[in-house]
């Protein structure tokens, strides 16, 4: 069983898209194990965002993630990673595909409404940026 970090973004929120991503997650049928509305701080943010940090977009990526809430869960089920990544859809989304998150509600890859972690490695570091392990809640699905 694996664990990831998705993070439902500004423009998300401002967009009333909370409920959609979550939505996705629990018809997919994976486990939503902790989750919170929150304002990133720049060192949060600049703590999540470290690997982009020689990149010109750097500067931009930090002031739209502090520019309102966001919407943190911890999320988890068989391949949890590779499964979010594929609702999520592709980082632009002029190349994600119809049916998932970006490919069905945006438009502009600075405004991509939802992050996942890319990877197994990504996702325990962002977990552990977010929420304290008591945080993280144990219950079985019914499906
Ligand atoms: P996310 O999955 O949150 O991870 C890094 C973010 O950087 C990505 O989504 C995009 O929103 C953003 N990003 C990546 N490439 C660019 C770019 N060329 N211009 C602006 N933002 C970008």
């Amino acid at each position: 069983m694996e664990r990831t970090f998705v993070m439902v973004k500004p423009d998300g929120v401002k967009r009333g898209l909370i409920g959609e991503v979550i939505k996705r997650i629990e018809q997919k049928g994976l486990k939503i194990v902790a989750m919170k509305m929150m304002e990133v701080s720049k060192e949060l943010a600049e703590k999540h965002y470290a690997e982009h940090k020689e990149k010109p977009f750097f500067q931009s990526l930090i002031s739209y993630i502090t520019s309102g809430p966001v919407v943190a869960m911890v999320v988890e089920g068989k391949e949890a990673v590779k499964v979010m990544r594929n609702l999520v859809g592709k980082t632009n989304p002029i190349e994600a595909s119809p049916g998932t998150i970006r490919g069905d509600f945006a438009m502009d890859i600075g405004r991509n409404i939802v992050h996942a972690s890319d990877s197994l490695e990504s996702a325990e570091r962002e977990i552990s940026l977010f929420f304290n392990e008591e945080e993280i809640l144990s219950y079985e699905r019914a499906d």
